[in-house]
């Protein structure tokens, strides 16, 4: 990694997120990409993005086990902003291959057949969406985990060789409602019925109040086993 973490810390030192996210589409051109799941967070970054016309491309990895409402999302979101957001998909050999071997729910029956199934569609995609970016920015917030509490805004992600950038790391649940509401930004119908943290549809439920942010993903799965791979380190 030849870009330097502590200069570009320094550079965004006291910035706002919009400040920053323009400093590094200002360093990088063309290099810095932002990962959407059409989750909250990720809307309030999609909504700094392109009402101020940044130089930042932002993708989607459409598992192809995504619930309608996020579909409906991705089609509000576009139409709001005149945008085509772009989606990668997982490569047609490997799902045909996952479903003709294993069957349609194998991820239910053990981590490892969960893991195969996220590498085949999420994982694989993602690393074709990173191909010659340097900076990937994404909606983490360090609430959603013990793990992402102890992550930086800038941090190295020496597997994909780039810097990632979680500008709302220190933002509440309740920010990034009050901003998504406020600023009437579409967001997933699902956040109202419970949903808070929303990955494919056989893999997600809501949680009750009280519950940890992401107990309603892979729910099935003892906590230490909830890595999906899109932010392994
Ligand atoms: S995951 O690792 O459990 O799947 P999570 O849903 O918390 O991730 O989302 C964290 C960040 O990962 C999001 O803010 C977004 O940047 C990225 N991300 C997660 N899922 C997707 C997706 N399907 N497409 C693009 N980016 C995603
Ligand atoms: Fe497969 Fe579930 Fe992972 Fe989606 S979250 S890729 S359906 S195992």
């Amino acid at each position: 990694m030849n870009t330097n973490i502590d200069a570009l810390t320094a550079a965004l030192e006291g910035k706002s997120e919009i400040e920053s996210l323009t400093i590094l589409a200002d360093l990088f051109p063309g290099q810095v990409v932002f990962s959407t799941s059409l989750g909250y967070e990720d809307q309030v970054i999609t909504d700094f993005i392109l009402k101020n016309n940044l130089d930042i491309s932002i993708f989607t990895l459409d598992t192809g086990r995504m619930f309608n409402e996020t579909y409906m999302t991705l089609q509000k979101t576009n139409n709001r902003y005149d945008t085509k957001i772009k989606a990668y998909y997982p490569q047609t050999d490997s799902v045909e291959a996952l479903l003709s071997t294993k069957g349609p729910l194998s991820f239910y029956d053990s981590v490892e057949n969960r893991k195969e199934c996220c590498f085949i569609r999420k994982v694989e995609p993602l690393n074709r969406a990173l191909k010659g970016a340097k900076i990937w920015v994404t909606g983490i917030r360090a609430e959603q985990s013990g793990n992402r509490q102890s992550m930086h805004k800038l941090e190295a992600d020496e597997a994909h060789d780039l810097i990632k950038f979680h500008p709302i790391l220190d933002w509440s649940f309740e920010e990034v409602k009050t901003y998504v509401k406020s600023n009437g930004i579409p967001y997933n119908p699902l956040h109202d019925k419970g949903f808070v943290s929303i990955g494919c549809a056989p893999c997600t439920r809501a949680i009750q109040e009280g519950e940890d942010f992401r107990a309603g993903r892979w729910w099935w799965e003892d906590e230490s086993k909830k890595e999906c791979g899109l932010h392994a380190k």
